[in-house]
């Protein structure tokens, strides 16, 4: 009785298992000639718009004497790239360790692509990109506004939340206060995202991942802490976590 209930499972896993490796191959049959002929019909992505927007030459000159290196820092290393409008996108890079951003204009036409840089509207990109192309940074834009949780200094010590952008010819700009240092403490910004809170869209919160290191206890303690801050769209809040 028991022999036989062995076989019985054993002949049943030997035929899922065969079950199994026909399914794969009916599948494989079935999707090779996709994989085979797709090739053929995916148009190649043409790689033709470039723009070539190096760091001032005396911004590199600048952060040479700085001891900083020639290739990997002192060079405009692009930090942010995010759609503005439909027609702009919004670019920063840390220009030698001097940050600046600009618009990239895109053409109001599909058939008409014009991809870019306007180079007479270029800005300061302090508070809203860092300064060192290896820095972590986390920027998002939401609404026309820029929100940034960046370095802001030479030496990478000093960090900010910022909100900046907004509307053409109604730019405003908003950061955490410095006198409240003990918000943010050398924070290792990861990411940052627009999530919703209600149906209303005006409810949406952005959220910011970073890292820092406790404030609480001793000076020696070198805790690091994964925190959250969390930043209200319309009207102003932040709240940390
Ligand atoms: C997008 O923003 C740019 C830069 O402010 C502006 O010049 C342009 O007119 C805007 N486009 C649309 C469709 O609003």
């Amino acid at each position: 009785m028991n022999a036989n209930k062995d076989d019985r499972l054993k002949a049943r896993s030997q035929d899922f298992h065969l079950f199994h490796a026909l399914m794969m191959l009916i599948m494989t049959m079935l999707f090779l000639p996709v994989i085979g002929t797709s090739k053929q019909n995916i148009p190649r992505l043409k790689l033709t718009y470039k723009i070539y927007w190096p760091a001032a030459k005396e911004r590199v000159e600048l952060c040479k004497l700085a001891g900083k290196d020639a290739n990997t820092e002192c060079a405009n290393f692009i930090r942010v790239l995010q759609p503005y409008n439909k027609t702009h996108i919004y670019v920063c890079g840390t220009g030698a360790f001097h940050p600046i951003c600009g618009y990239i204009d895109l053409g109001a036409y599909k058939e008409d692509i014009i991809f870019k840089l306007d180079t007479h509207n270029l800005e300061s990109g302090r508070l809203k990109c860092p300064f060192d192309p290896l820095q972590p940074f986390a920027s998002v834009l939401v609404d026309e506004n820029l929100y940034s949780g960046t370095a802001y200094d030479f030496l990478g010590k000093e960090t900010a939340f910022t909100r900046s952008l907004g509307p053409p010819n109604n730019h405003h700009y908003i950061r955490t206060d410095i006198s409240e240092y003990y918000w943010l403490n050398g924070a290792k910004f990861i990411g940052t995202f627009p999530i919703p809170d209600t149906y209303n869209p005006d409810d949406d919160k952005i959220y910011f991942f970073f890292r820092e290191s406790s404030q609480e206890g001793s000076t020696s303690d070198k805790t690091i802490l994964s925190r959250v801050g969390r930043v209200c769209k319309e009207y102003l809040c932040f709240e940390d976590r």
